[in-house]
Formats: C-alpha cells, structure tokens, sequence
C-alpha cells in the first residue's frame, strides 16, 4: 500500500519525532534507548528511513551493520532492528511498505545479507527466509530459530555462509534473543 505513504531516508530534523514513534510502538521496552546508542556507535550507517503519511512520520526502521564471521573472512552485513509503526497507524500497511521499500533502497549496498529477529508470520512476507537451513548460525542459541531470518542483496555470493556477530549496542541493551522463554533454546525446560 502507498496511499499518501512515503519513504525516505531520515534526517536530522526527524530524529526526535522518530525517536517519540520508536517509544510508543515498543511501549516499555526500551526500544528508543538502544536506537539512541546505534547511532552514536561505530554500527551506524546512516541507514535509517521513515514512512510518512500525509507529512506526518509515522514509521521507523534502521539497518545497522553486523558481522558474517564466514570460513573466507568477515563479511560485513545488515540487522534490520528496530521496525516501529506508530500505534495509531499499525494494521494498514506501512511497516510492510516500509521493509519492502528500504529492501529495494538497499540493493546497491556493498552489504550481501540482511538479518533480522523476527516474527516469521510477518517478516516471510516480506521476503525473510529462515537463516538456519541456510548455512547461517544466529548470534545467540536465545533467538527461536523460526525467528532468525535474512534475505540476500544483489552482491550475496555462495560461500557467504556463518555466524551472524552483533555488533556491541545489543548485547549492552540485553536486547538479543528471548530470556526465560520456551521458544528460545537455553530456555526453561
Ligand atoms: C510490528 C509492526 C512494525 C507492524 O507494523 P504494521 O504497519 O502494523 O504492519 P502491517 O500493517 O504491514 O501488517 C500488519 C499485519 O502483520 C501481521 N503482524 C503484525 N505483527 C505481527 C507479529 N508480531 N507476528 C505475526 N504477524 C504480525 C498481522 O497479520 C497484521 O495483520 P492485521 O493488521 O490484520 O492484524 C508494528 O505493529 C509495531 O511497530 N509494533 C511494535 C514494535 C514491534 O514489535 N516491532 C517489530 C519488532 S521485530
């Protein structure tokens, strides 16, 4: 859907109200704290867009550079984290647009893979795949392996295949994976 709905890259100027629509989709998750330190970290790629509806911003998502720790070297790559839609605008496309729009964006980027912990009902319409069956390794044995997802960009090659490495911001916010949770292996049993 793209009715009155456009992406673009963030800018400066938008950054606070980005950051007010971060804080009421995650509610008391402490989602805008770590967008917060993404940016000022050695992660940031500048790859940070909005959807805005009739001028407002009313989406947010970022990409953030990870590591592949493949057999060859270290493969620079992306994580899709956060994806907000503010409450009042979720269930009507715009963070469905929003992926698949910044996807195409993100296509002439030296980046292979993107990778995402995700809902799999959601994110595999977009286009996410399951990462395991596909040579990748999650960064955490705390993320469901349902939930570990990725897509490949046009400079993906075949040997590109190995762990996924986080960059530092999320294991200082404890923001990787599920603590405590059945679906998560580690979880209580
Ligand atoms: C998840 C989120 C980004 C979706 O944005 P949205 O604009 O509402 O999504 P869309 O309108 O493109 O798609 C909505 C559909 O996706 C599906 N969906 C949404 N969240 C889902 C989830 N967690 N699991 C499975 N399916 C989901 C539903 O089928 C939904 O359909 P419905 O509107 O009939 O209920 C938004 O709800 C949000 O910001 N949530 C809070 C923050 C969050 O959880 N971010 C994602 C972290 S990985």
């Amino acid at each position: 859907m793209d009715d009155g709905l456009n992406v673009r890259a963030e800018t400066a100027r938008d950054v606070d109200t980005t950051r007010a629509v971060v804080a009421a989709a995650f509610g008391d998750e402490p989602v805008a704290e770590l967008l917060d330190a993404l940016r000022a970290s050695s992660a940031w790629r500048g790859l940070s867009y909005v959807a805005e509806q009739d001028g407002r911003v009313v989406g947010h998502v970022s990409y953030t550079r990870g590591w592949l720790d493949a057999a060859r070297r270290l493969v620079e790559v992306l994580v899709l984290s956060p994806l907000s839609v503010a409450p009042e605008a979720q269930h009507a496309g715009v963070g469905s647009h929003l992926v698949r729009r910044t996807l195409e964006l993100l296509e002439n980027r030296p980046e292979p893979l993107v990778f995402l912990e995700g809902a799999p009902a959601y994110y595999g319409r977009l286009g996410f795949r399951p990462g395991v069956p596909s040579g990748f390794a999650p960064p955490s044995i705390r993320i469901p392996e349902a939930a570990f997802q990725f897509v490949a960009l046009p400079s993906y090659q075949a040997w590109m295949t190995g762990a996924l490495v986080y960059p530092d911001v999320f294991w200082e916010h404890d923001a990787v994976g599920l603590r405590d949770h059945p679906a998560a292996a580690g979880g209580p049993t």
